[in-house]
């Protein structure tokens, strides 16, 4: 078998930037368009998030992990997210920890159970296989969190892509508010 070289990279909690050498993934507003409910403001190519993630094999021998760095803002009053996606590999467990801003992490199962919870500086979310999961920034500074997933989770967005998420999150008058889909 194979046998790597042991190495460190250096993230910055503030920009979510690695060093060295990451590969870089960028989703600009054009790229989310269809996953907001209410899409009046034509999306540009501004970006929405970037993915920079730490280069190893994608096997189940592995553990890839990337920072994301998802910018504050909103469409239509929903908060600025990420596509969201189940794992193809459906069992596929994966930690998130924030590092910077805040948000709301939104969880879903095929059948429809909903399950939201905090994102903040030091908290770890633990995503169990099997569930859906987005992140939605609720603050005024960019969300930044670091991601640990097996090697072989890969992704499914084809079914949310579709059918969003059973909630959404939008602001309200005293914060973010957490409420039914009206296209799911
Ligand atoms: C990997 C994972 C994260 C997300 C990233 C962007 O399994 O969950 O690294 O891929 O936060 O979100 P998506 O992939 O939903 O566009
Ligand atoms: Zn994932």
């Amino acid at each position: 078998a194979d046998v790597m070289v042991p190495f460190a990279v250096h993230v910055d909690f503030q920009s979510g930037a690695l060093t060295p050498d990451p590969v870089i993934l960028r989703r600009s507003h054009a790229d989310l368009a269809g996953y907001f409910v209410n899409e009046s403001d034509a999306p540009g190519e501004d970006e929405m998030y970037a993915v920079h993630e730490i280069r190893v094999p994608a096997t189940n021998n592995n553990l890839l992990s990337s920072t994301t760095v998802l910018q504050p803002g909103t469409v239509g009053g929903e908060y600025f997210m990420t596509k969201g996606h189940f794992h193809a590999t459906r069992d596929r467990a994966e930690i998130y920890l924030t590092l910077s801003g805040q948000g709301l992490l939104v969880m879903a199962l095929e059948d429809g159970t909903t399950q939201t919870k905090e994102m903040r500086p030091g908290i770890v979310n633990y995503v169990p296989g099997h569930w859906a999961h987005r992140s939605v920034n609720t603050g005024d500074v960019p969300l930044v969190f670091y991601a640990v997933y097996i090697g072989d989770a890969g992704y499914d967005y084809a079914t949310i892509a579709d059918q969003g998420f059973p909630v959404i999150v939008v602001e309200g008058e005293d914060g973010p508010e957490v409420v039914p889909n009206p296209r799911y």
